[in-house]
């Protein structure tokens, strides 16, 4: 299954979005356009659906309903998403999926839905407020996503919420976790637990996954011959060999690893784990360019097998000049006094006259997220 189809009202910088989604989606736009934003729907949603999480604590999580709600908003709107789900390469939505949150005026100011929906095809199949709610209206401080028993008629668009993956790797985390205290993030979105996940991957699977991944980084890294996964006192590690004129030398620990061979283990592992939603933000940090210039195809590689959906973020000419991107997989974000606009870039017809012309998308569409007086930055 794939999120086929998005719609937004008042989502943060989202005023008003109603969007369709391919199963690989390139998200593009200026600094502080909305793009980590966008991506926020879906970890939204997914902590609403985890186990554990829920409805209020997603809410409260992003600092209340107040930070959530588009400041451009007019007075006391709801919060609104709706989301389509459709089989892998089908245009019909399985289901939809719909609320709305506003925050109770009186009281302990929580969060309650002003409407909880399902649709299974074309028939409505959750519908609140219900009769219940209205007798008890503290009902509506939880939604029927967020409880077993309730759920059972769309557990199905449950499972896949929850199972949703955020990354946005930050090598310094992964190598060294102790250093940075404090609870853990929910889903675990820079990696500090990174090491812990590849150990709780049976044996097999994670050999199979690693050697993949040695794969591609012998390609990637100059002098890279091994990776393995070791343990030493109860805690993983990842290990790799390179070619030294020191024999002993040439073994080197996470932490001695670049901020980009992280990244890219990162990125590879990611891909091949599960088969929900995986949103990737920002991929090409710390990657050498014509490391990045492979990453759509790496994606749509590993992807395909497993009928994935990936939605990523990025700033780069090099991930988007990849020329088996389509102009409708690229969604270009735009701010306005009335909040983001978010375009496929295949609807704006400079762009696909750029592309007629024989220019390259990243060429064509990245111009487009500079800041209007970028020189003016050189003034300082
Ligand atoms: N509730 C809100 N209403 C309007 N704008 C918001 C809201 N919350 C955050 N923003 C704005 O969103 C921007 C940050 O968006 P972000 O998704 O981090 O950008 P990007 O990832 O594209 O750099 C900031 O400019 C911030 O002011
Ligand atoms: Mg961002």
């Amino acid at each position: 299954m794939i999120i086929s189809r998005v719609i937004l009202k008042n989502w943060k910088n989202f005023k008003d979005v109603d969007i369709s989604l391919r199963d690989r989606v390139f998200v593009v736009g200026p600094n502080a356009s909305g793009k980590s934003n966008f991506l926020d729907v879906f970890r939204f949603l997914r902590d609403i659906a985890k186990p554990g999480g829920g409805l209020q604590k997603a809410v409260t999580d992003r600092g209340g309903i107040s930070k959530i709600r588009c400041l451009a908003a007019r007075t006391f709107p709801d919060v609104e998403i709706e989301i389509h789900f459709s089989e892998y390469g089908e245009s019909m939505p399985a289901f939809r999926y719909s609320i709305g949150i506003k925050q109770e005026t009186r009281g302990y100011r929580l969060p309650y839905l002003t409407h909880e929906k399902v649709w299974s095809g074309n028939d409505l199949i959750l519908d609140r407020p219900d009769k219940d709610d209205k007798k008890d209206r503290e009902r509506l401080i939880q939604t029927h996503l967020e409880q077993i028993n309730a759920n059972k008629g769309f557990r199905e668009i449950n499972k896949y919420l929850e199972n949703i993956v955020y990354l946005h790797l930050l090598p310094q985390l992964l190598k060294h976790p102790s250093s940075f205290t404090g609870p853990d993030l929910p889903g675990d979105p820079f990696g500090k637990g990174f090491l812990d996940r590849i150990s709780k991957v049976n044996d097999k699977t994670r050999k199979a996954w690693l050697r993949k991944i040695e794969t591609a980084l012998k390609v990637a890294v100059p002098q890279f011959k091994e990776f393995n996964y070791t343990e030493e006192s109860g805690r993983p590690h990842l290990e790799a060999v390179y070619d030294h004129w020191r024999p002993k030398a040439g073994k080197q620990r996470e932490d001695q690893f670049s901020d980009g061979t992280l990244r890219l283990i990162g990125l590879l592992w990611s891909l091949q784990e599960g088969d929900s939603l995986l949103l990737l933000e920002e991929p090409e940090l710390s990657l050498n360019g014509a490391i990045v210039s492979k990453i759509p195809a790496l994606i749509y590689n590993l992807q395909k097998p497993r009928k994935r959906q990936i939605i990523l973020t990025s700033h780069s000419t090099d991930l988007l000049n990849d020329r088996g991107i389509s102009l409708d997989e690229i969604l270009l974000l735009e701010p306005t006094h009335e909040g983001t606009l978010i375009k496929p870039t295949s609807n704006i017809p400079e762009i696909r006259a750029m592309m007629d012309g024989g220019i390259s998308p990243g060429a064509a569409i990245l111009p487009r997220t500079k800041p209007r007086n970028i020189n003016q930055l050189t003034l300082f």
